[in-house]
């Protein structure tokens, strides 16, 4: 496991998983680590990865990496096939996750082995499974339906980290990608959380997705019950978004773009810092 994991499981707080596709976004997220003194993992889906480009990103993290002493990890998140989490290997990504959620449980265990040791081979420090299926996407969604044989089955957990060689372990437990129109978003499943907790060994990190609209009484409760690592992407779109058309609305011969963004920046580093502090992982560098 990831040492930030380690520190974070022994000491009850989890770390946050911010997903960025452009300088902006990577902006705003260091601003806040520091700022609050916080580790981070900077992620990219396969469409963000592909839009910012895997090398740029990597090369991007390294400058500021040297430049504010932040251990950050570049995460490739949900990678879908073993092809493109390779890409993101080649291209020097710290930390990956195999989504093979939408595959059999038998073709998901043989697809993430083979991630594994791929990844283990190249020396990726963290290498993230999936099981349980999440609805949604990182959007505003109307109502999602949460069914109960979508959830983590307990009984699958420990076979599946024994046979694939995991570091950590994304689950469904009612949490659902994206933020609902107008409420929040439904609650967690707790109970089944604790389940899946019992039977996952001290060195396998829990990973909550779909963080953004989740109530916050029970992302707490989820971090306290084992989960180390909450993937948050839709709360910062919408704050880039609304800052972004706020600004534009209201000063409409504003065209130097460094003008133009930097309340945007600030708005994503403002809901970066609540999540951190929501998470407990202020001041634990
Ligand atoms: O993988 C990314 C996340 O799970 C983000 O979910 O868009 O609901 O915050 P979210
Ligand atoms: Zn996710």
């Amino acid at each position: 496991m990831l040492d930030i994991f380690k520190k974070a499981k022994e000491n009850n707080y989890a770390i946050g998983a911010f997903n960025v596709s452009n300088l902006e976004q990577i902006k705003a997220i260091i601003l806040a680590a520091q700022n609050l003194k916080s580790p981070v993992l900077i992620c990219t889906s396969q469409g963000e990865s592909e839009f910012i480009g895997k090398r740029h990103i990597r090369a991007l993290i390294d400058a500021y990496k040297k430049e504010t002493d932040l251990p950050l990890v570049l995460h490739m998140d949900h990678g879908k096939t073993f092809e493109i989490v390779k890409e993101a290997i080649d291209a020097g990504y710290d930390s990956v996750h195999f989504d093979g959620s939408g595959l059999s449980f038998e073709e998901n265990i043989k697809v993430t082995s083979e991630v594994v040791e791929f990844a283990k081979e190249k020396g990726v420090k963290n290498i993230e499974g999936e099981l349980g299926y999440l609805r949604g996407g990182s959007t505003i969604q109307d109502a999602v339906e949460i069914k109960r044989e979508d959830l983590t089955d307990p009984e699958q957990v420990q076979e599946f980290i024994e046979q694939t060689g995991i570091d950590s372990l994304a689950i469904a437990i009612g949490n659902i990608h994206g933020v609902f129109k107008g409420n929040k978003n439904p609650h967690l499943f707790l109970d089944r959380l604790e389940e899946i907790d019992k039977v996952v060994s001290g060195n396998v990190g829990l990973v909550l997705h779909g963080g953004s609209g989740t109530p916050e009484q029970d992302i707490k409760k989820a971090v306290q019950l084992g989960v180390v690592k909450v993937n948050i992407n839709t709360e910062l779109r919408i704050a880039f978004t609304n800052a972004l058309k706020n600004i534009l609305e209201t000063n409409l011969n504003e065209v130097t773009p460094y003008k133009i963004m930097s309340p945007v920046i600030e708005a994503v580093q403002n809901t970066v810092e609540e999540k951190i502090k929501l998470f407990g992982s202020d001041n634990k560098l």
